[in-house]
């Protein structure tokens, strides 16, 4: 069985790296998002505004649980949140091998100035108070983040180089 998790804050690039390499390796691409959107039959800034933050975080939880136990292969994208609550990173840990997207501060702020109003976090932030935000936010999460087995630092890096350091580490 072949379980990869990649994870990182938001707009790390866990999205466009897993979706390649899921196709290089012909695995089903998952994004936990996503999955959570369709099986929720809502967005999720829509689950944030109409049932809140924590609810959120039980069906996210209950989502990666299913998946991680299920027999099936894929490379799964977390959110940016997800290796941070109830046991998620051990389970993560546990059950796939895992890679943590490693992005600088500057980086993050670069990319998430421009989509901010698709992530409910941080879609009503000042511009001013972002990158503070983010800050703090990171400072928080790294150690969530590293307890994943493997760690990848991404800045400067396209795309491709990312997704052949992640192949050649995988067993
Ligand atoms: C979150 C990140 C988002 C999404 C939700 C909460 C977080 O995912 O799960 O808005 O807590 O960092 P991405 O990292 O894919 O943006």
């Amino acid at each position: 069985m072949i379980k990869v998790v990649l994870l990182g804050y938001m707009a790390s690039g866990k999205s466009s790296v897993g979706k390649i390499i899921a196709e290089r390796l012909n695995l089903d691409f998952i994004d936990l998002d996503a999955y959570i959107e369709e099986n929720e039959g809502h967005s999720i800034s829509n689950i944030f505004a109409e049932k809140g933050e924590i609810y959120f975080r039980i069906k996210e939880t209950e989502y990666l649980t299913e998946l991680l136990n299920s027999e099936n292969n894929f490379v799964l994208s977390v959110g940016g949140g997800t290796p941070c609550y109830a046991n998620n990173i051990q389970l993560i840990s546990e059950k796939a091998q895992s890679f943590y997207l490693k992005a600088s501060l500057n980086t993050l702020y670069n990319r998430l100035k421009r989509q901010r109003k698709s992530r409910p976090l941080i879609a009503n932030l000042k511009l001013e108070n972002l990158k503070e935000f983010i800050a703090k936010h990171l400072f928080e999460r790294t150690s969530f983040y590293e307890q994943s087995i493997h760690s990848i630092n991404t800045d400067d890096k396209i795309i491709n180089e990312i997704v052949e350091e992640i192949k050649d580490k995988l067993i």
